[in-house]
């Protein structure tokens, strides 16, 4: 088991251009969630729910990763206690920034998966609802990503990874959807100690033992090489 849980939110990708949800101008203020990001919505309008992920699907594959993303990955790699990386970001950008095993709780925009039989395969760069799956032939297939409502990916490990670790770091989310919200509690409740990563401290005084204030691309890989020096 790793000594240190990491996880990431829409923060950590925002300096590669990527929006987040609840700042100001987040993609929650110019889009109606029950519209784009629930079962429901998309059995009402698939063809809207495509759309809002193309789109989304495009500025992630054109986003470059940043040094927020690099930096984690060379802690990953470096840090010989072990580090289990997890995601609510649906990009790819970990991976491209180098990080191996990273868990997507929400999904990849990256991936495909088939409503009928639950086939997975690397989406292509423009989903249509017209399109069939490769293992069924099923008119069904949707981006496999986590909507409200559906249950994220990989919670068992996660969570015991959370459980045994020593430090848990929450980066660039502003801990308003659960279960990842609650992930800093069951760390706090396991004897870990909790650092926050943001731009702005989350409004909940004392909910992490350490607060790091600033841009992910600063403030991350100062965090990573401070902690290499010290092991
Ligand atoms: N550096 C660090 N933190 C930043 C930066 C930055 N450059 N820019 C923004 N942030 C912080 C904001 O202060 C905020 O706390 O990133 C957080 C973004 O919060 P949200 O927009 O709520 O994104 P996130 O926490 O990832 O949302 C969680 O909600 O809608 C669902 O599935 C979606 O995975 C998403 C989940």
């Amino acid at each position: 088991m790793s000594r240190i849980v990491v996880l990431t939110g829409a923060g950590v990708s925002a300096e590669s251009g990527l929006g987040t949800f609840r700042d100001k101008g987040g993609l929650w203020t110019r889009y109606d969630l029950s519209e784009v990001a629930t079962p429901e919505g998309f059995a009402r309008n698939p063809r809207l729910v495509h759309d809002f992920y193309n789109a989304r699907r495009a500025n992630a594959l054109d986003a470059s990763p940043n040094a927020a993303h690099v930096a984690l990955a060379r802690l990953a790699d470096r840090y010989t206690g072990g580090v289990t990386l997890v995601t609510q970001n649906i990009d790819d950008l970990h991976e491209r920034g180098g990080a191996r095993d990273v868990i997507h709780m929400h999904g990849e925009i990256t991936r495909a998966l088939c409503a009928v039989c639950e086939t997975r395969w690397d989406a292509p760069r423009v989903m249509d609802p017209a399109d069939t799956c490769p293992a069924c032939g099923a008119r069904a297939t949707r981006p496999d990503i986590v909507w409200f409502g559906e249950m994220p990916y990989h919670m068992e490990r996660i969570v015991a990874a959370i459980e045994a670790a020593e430090l848990f770091v929450a980066i660039g989310t502003s801990g308003e959807v659960y279960p990842a919200a609650g992930f800093v509690d069951i760390a706090a409740a396991s004897g870990a100690e909790t650092l926050e990563i943001n731009l702005e401290p989350t409004p909940v005084p004392g909910r992490f033992d350490r607060v790091i204030a600033g841009p992910a691309t600063q403030a991350v890989p100062d965090w990573v090489e401070t902690l290499l020096r010290e092991v």
